[in-house]
């Protein structure tokens, strides 16, 4: 046994892959992809201290994105997935052409999301997303190229994803703001969680859906595709040791606690990221201040 005041052994350099949310919500699509790919390494930021994204303007997401997805590659990462249906319906494109090379990645989860949709759809998806995200269309984009006749009904949940935040997604005032948004729906036959918080309201969406309407967590399709996509790029997600890091934006004791019911298990102690002269910075071990705040 060795000495109780040996250093523990050094872990092998490792090339995680970036999972970037703006808050939790990404934590779903992670558990999937650790599910499908649970020897590779990960990273996970979310941009709690700064989210809901939904409701902001696209300039902000893009400069939020920016910081967060240099932030993942600044951390060894090779691919970056971009957890966020916000993010992902705006600011993608932006962020491939930015970031994107034959050494560095970046993938989202609208396409993914679409052809989940197609493939299980009997001709009318309705989508519930964020305002921002449905203000887009790139998901009824995405769908039309997959397929010229399916009909796509978009709804955009303002309140939904914060009430996840809150931890209340099952009390009655979640149930009444999802009957609300899937009350607008008129005909669909399949109903896409577009957004990553969603699966948590499951319960609540499906308890209102009509029946016979699929309520569709894009999830394990994203990570499929992923799975998929790592296949032919071996080199930008190696084989790791199954480690998770968690940064966060936001306090990160409530980070751990409320993560987890996303992750579905215990988050390793996730480590603070804060904004720093336009870019997102490792802050460790530092305090929320008391009171007033003089700058200098
Ligand atoms: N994670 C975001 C998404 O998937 C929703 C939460 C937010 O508004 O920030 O669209």
């Amino acid at each position: 046994m060795p000495p109780a005041d040996s250093a523990p052994p050094a872990l092998s350099p490792s090339t995680p892959v970036g999972v970037y949310d703006s808050g939790y919500g990404g934590l779903t699509v992670l558990r999937q992809l650790r599910r499908v790919l649970p020897t590779l390494d990960y990273v996970y930021l979310g941009d709690s201290g700064r989210a809901p994204y939904g409701g902001r303007d696209v300039d902000t997401i893009l400069d939020f994105a920016e910081q967060c997805v240099e932030r993942l590659f600044g951390e060894g990462c090779r691919v970056v997935v971009v957890a966020c249906h916000t993010v992902s319906c705006v600011a993608l494109r932006h962020l491939q052409h930015r970031y994107g090379s034959a050494e560095r990645r970046v993938l989202g989860v609208t396409i993914p999301a679409a052809e989940a949709a197609v493939a299980v759809t009997r001709g009318h998806i309705g989508f519930l997303g964020t305002a921002r995200t449905v203000a887009s269309h790139t998901f009824r984009t995405e769908v039309r190229k997959l397929s010229a006749t399916v009909r796509v009904s978009e709804v955009a949940a303002p309140l939904l994803a914060p009430l996840v935040e809150e931890a209340w997604e099952e009390t009655d005032i979640a149930r009444l703001a999802a009957a609300r948004y899937v009350g607008q729906f008129d005909g669909i036959d399949t109903l896409v969680l577009g957004c990553t918080h969603y699966p948590l309201l499951e319960n609540a969406i499906c308890a209102v859906a009509p029946a016979g309407v699929q309520v569709l967590n894009p999830a394990p399709q994203v990570a499929a595709r992923f799975a998929a996509w790592r296949e032919k790029y071996p080199a930008l997600a190696p084989a790791g040791g199954g480690r998770l890091r968690v940064l966060s934006s936001g306090d990160v004791g409530r980070f751990a606690r409320h993560g987890a019911r996303f992750l579905g298990e215990d988050l390793p102690p996730v480590e603070h990221v804060g904004e720093r002269h336009g870019r997102l910075a490792l802050c460790p071990d530092e305090a929320e201040p008391l009171g007033q705040v003089v700058r200098e």
